[in-house]
């Protein structure tokens, strides 16, 4: 039996990196998945290929919430959250317009607010606990110089993960609540990170110098533990940190030359 057989997810922007790898790996696992993004091409490509739904929402519109939950409840339930949707700003603070802040605000923070106020009235009407996984960073954990706003909103997520596994808990739902705090990994945000400036990211250049692993994550390996949170092998886990890092919080090493 799969580990997520008769379960029914929902994996905000899911048409790609983090959650499309989520999406295949949940799908894989016998989930039923309603998958949401603004890139409609790629997220009905996916939605089709794994056999899910998909709906053009943005995490941010309260208006839009309503909707993504009635399709997830029109497989019969709701068990598994996945607040992935995030975009990153890469500016000095000095640089950074109002309107950039907010918008980073509204997408990593308002949107997995939203996430938790509408999944949770449905999780409970199923009435059988249920699993909220929120996108923090390794940036939620600790600062970053030029992605200070990015940070901020990670750091919000993270606490507001534990407060919330604290509601649900008093409430004795049965819903668990954590956060995952990936570190460098190849996926698409890297090459949006500097809109508006004239140089690239390159994860894997970065992580060879930065990650004691050696090497960035792949998208597929985060996955693998918002897996592991989704399912019933993370039943007394919640309101704790999943960090996926290839080391990078746990200190630095020195690589010697040859
Ligand atoms: N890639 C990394 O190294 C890394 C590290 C730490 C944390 N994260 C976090 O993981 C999550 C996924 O990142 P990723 O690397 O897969 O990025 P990605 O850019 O590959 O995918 C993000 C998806 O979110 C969608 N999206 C953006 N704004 C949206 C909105 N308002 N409403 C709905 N969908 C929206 C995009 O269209 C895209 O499909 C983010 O929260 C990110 O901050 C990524």
């Amino acid at each position: 039996m799969a580990l997520l057989d008769g379960k029914v997810g929902i994996i905000t922007g899911a048409a790609s990196g983090i959650g499309a790898a989520t999406a295949r790996t949940l799908a894989r696992e016998g989930a039923k998945l309603v998958l949401t993004d603004l890139d409609d091409a790629a997220g009905s490509a996916l939605a089709e290929e794994i056999g899910g739904t998909y709906v053009h929402h943005d995490v941010s519109e309260e208006d839009g919430w309503p909707a993504v939950i009635a399709a997830a409840e029109h497989y019969g339930r709701l068990d598994i959250m996945v607040a992935n949707a995030g975009i990153a700003i890469m500016a000095t603070t000095i640089d950074m317009p109002l309107k950039d802040w907010r918008r980073q605000m509204a997408i990593n923070v308002d949107g997995v607010f939203l996430s938790v106020k509408y999944c949770i009235p449905a999780m409970r009407r199923a009435g059988n606990g249920g699993s909220i996984i929120m996108l923090s960073s390794v940036a939620g954990l600790r600062g970053s110089a030029g992605l200070a706003g990015y940070s901020a909103t990670k750091g919000a997520v993270r606490l507001f993960a534990k407060s919330i596994a604290l509601e649900c808990a008093q409430a004795g739902d049965g819903i668990r609540v954590n956060s995952v705090h990936p570190g460098i990994i190849a996926t698409p945000i890297w090459k949006k990170i500097p809109a508006g400036t004239n140089h690239t990211i390159d994860p894997y250049a970065i992580a060879e110098m930065s990650v004691p692993l050696g090497k960035a994550g792949e998208a597929s390996e985060i996955a693998d533990g918002i897996l592991f949170l989704a399912s019933g092998m993370s039943s007394h886990v919640t309101g704790s940190e999943l960090v996926i890092d290839g080391g990078m919080t746990a200190g630095r090493i020195t690589r010697l030359t040859q």
